[in-house]
């Protein structure tokens, strides 16, 4: 019996504890975030010491606290000027510290370079263009293009579909992502760009998520005719989906890899490995929640996704065979590259 009371004592102080550790946390946050979420502060020293309330919230680094990457923040901070010191992402990452470390990339950018760790998103969060974002703040679009035109057809197309890391990094498990996009109505020329949560929002009663604008009964789960249903309107709405072949699981070693000169990698990977789909629809705080598509889909290139035709992928025959073409036609290109670079290495060697 004694024993019994003694350890429901432990248990109730374990709660206690736990539960304050909790609010310490968080209500220390509310503390930094007064000033460093406040506009004001940018005038004290600039953009730097501004933090997004609305973007570090709900992030699993907000949940570990301001000050476990900033331990050291005086009594009187700011007022000390003692500068608070910084956690340094490998203290917690180091799995991924090591494989960056490795890769071929380790030496051209930092990890805050790509990631703000007042802001870091999980993979399936963040849309494929938002990645290629990141990549942009230091590999100029036009650059990146020109050189991918040298052996991709349509690499303004492929670039626009694929999520760099698809072909730079070992990622996996790839699946189709759509996501919708919208031009202003007034501008008929301007191309086609990812909506704004804002956007979507306005066209929605208040109440309901962005999600709903595609699955109508809004069980979490887009059925072929919910998307067909979706696509019938959308052109009359300035809206349409576009695809991108996103991968699932993210990985940090950079590199240039052999198979993705093979157009084959993805183009013949056959209906099988399309199958599965999602629409991805933003959130006020700049993340992206997916939604699964009924199996398949994808396929159903007249209906389901008009905007997206990977050929290879798609079950009809005829333009399979087109595709075919387009591709063996395409191969050339690699082949004959390939070629080149063989016989002028020496010559690219002495430059
Ligand atoms: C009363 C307002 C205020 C509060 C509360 C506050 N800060 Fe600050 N913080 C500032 C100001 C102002 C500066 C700029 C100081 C300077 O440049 O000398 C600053 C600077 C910083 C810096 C950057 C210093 C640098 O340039 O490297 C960090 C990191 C920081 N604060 C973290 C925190 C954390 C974490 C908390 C909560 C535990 C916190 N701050 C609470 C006002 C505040
Ligand atoms: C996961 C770790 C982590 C968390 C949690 C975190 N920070 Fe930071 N913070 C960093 C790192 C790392 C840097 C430096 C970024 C860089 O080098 O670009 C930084 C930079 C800053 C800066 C700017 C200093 C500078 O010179 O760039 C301020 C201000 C700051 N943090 C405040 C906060 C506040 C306030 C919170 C909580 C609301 C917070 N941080 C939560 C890791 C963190
Ligand atoms: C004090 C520990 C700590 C530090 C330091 C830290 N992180 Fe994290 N971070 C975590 C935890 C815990 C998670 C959630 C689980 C996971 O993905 O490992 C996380 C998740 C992430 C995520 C994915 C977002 C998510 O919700 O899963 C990114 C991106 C990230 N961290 C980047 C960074 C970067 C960049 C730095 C350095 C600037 C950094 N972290 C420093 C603890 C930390
Ligand atoms: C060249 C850009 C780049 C650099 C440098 C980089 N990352 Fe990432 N990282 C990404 C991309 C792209 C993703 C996919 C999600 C995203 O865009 O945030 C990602 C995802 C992550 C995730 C989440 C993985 C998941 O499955 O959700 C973590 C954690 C992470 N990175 C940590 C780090 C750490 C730690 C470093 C430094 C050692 C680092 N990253 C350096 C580009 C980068
Ligand atoms: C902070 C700047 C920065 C960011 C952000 C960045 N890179 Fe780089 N990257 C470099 C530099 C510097 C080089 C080396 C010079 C060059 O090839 O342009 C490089 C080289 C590369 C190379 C060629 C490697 C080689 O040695 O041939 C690839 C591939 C690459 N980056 C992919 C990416 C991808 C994908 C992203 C986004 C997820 C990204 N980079 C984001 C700075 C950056
Ligand atoms: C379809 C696959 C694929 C995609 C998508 C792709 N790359 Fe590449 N990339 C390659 C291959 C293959 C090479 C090697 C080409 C060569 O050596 O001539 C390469 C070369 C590079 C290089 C080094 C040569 C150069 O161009 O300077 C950089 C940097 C680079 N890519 C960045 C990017 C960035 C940034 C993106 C996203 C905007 C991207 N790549 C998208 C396959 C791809
Ligand atoms: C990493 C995957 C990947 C690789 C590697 C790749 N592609 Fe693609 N390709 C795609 C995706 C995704 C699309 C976009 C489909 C869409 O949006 O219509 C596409 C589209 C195309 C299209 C345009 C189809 C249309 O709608 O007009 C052609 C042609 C094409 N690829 C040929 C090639 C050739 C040739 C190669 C090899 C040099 C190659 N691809 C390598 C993924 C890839």
């Amino acid at each position: 019996m004694r024993v019994h009371t003694k350890m429901l004592i432990v248990l109730v102080l374990a709660v206690f504890m736990a539960a304050t550790e909790i609010s310490a946390s968080t209500g220390g946050n509310s503390r930094c975030i007064q000033c460093h979420g406040n506009h004001a502060i940018i005038a004290k020293g600039g953009g730097h010491l501004y933090i997004d309330p609305a973007k570090f919230t709900g992030t699993t680094h907000e949940i570990i606290g301001c000050t476990s990457c900033h331990d050291k923040v005086g009594k009187r901070h700011p007022d000390d000027r003692i500068r608070p010191s910084r956690a340094n992402c490998k203290e917690c990452h180091a799995a991924v510290y090591e494989e960056y470390a490795h890769s071929l990339h380790g030496n051209n950018a930092r990890c805050a370079d790509c990631h703000n760790p007042h802001a870091a998103k999980p993979l399936l969060s963040v849309s494929g263009r938002d990645i290629n974002v990141q990549c942009a703040k230091c590999h100029d679009g036009a650059k990146t293009l020109a050189s991918h035109s040298q052996w991709l057809p349509q690499a303004a197309l492929h670039i626009d579909a694929l999520p760099c890391i698809t072909c730079h990094t070992g990622s996996k498990n790839y699946v189709i992502t759509l996501y919708i996009e919208k031009r202003e109505k007034d501008k008929p020329h301007r191309d086609f760009e990812p909506a704004r949560y804002e956007d979507l929002a306005k066209l929605l009663p208040a109440a309901k998520k962005t999600g709903a604008l595609v699955d109508s009964n809004e069980d979490n789960f887009i059925s072929l005719d919910e998307l067909k249903k979706f696509n019938r309107g959308a052109r009359y709405k300035g809206m349409r989906l576009w695809g991108m072949m996103t991968p699932e699981v993210a990985t940090h070693t950079y590199q240039i890899l052999d198979n993705r000169w093979d157009c084959t990698f993805c183009h013949a990977s056959g209906p099988e490995a399309m199958q599965t789909s999602y629409v991805a629809f933003p959130d006020k705080n700049g993340t992206f929640n997916r939604i699964p598509v009924e199996k398949g889909a994808i396929l159903d290139i007249l209906y389901g996704t008009p905007d997206f035709y990977m050929l290879g992928a798609t079950r009809s025959v005829t333009l399979n065979i087109i595709g075919a073409i387009i591709v063996i036609g395409g191969l050339l290109v690699p082949i004959i590259h390939g070629t080149f670079r063989i016989l002028t290495i020496k010559k690219r060697k002495g430059h």
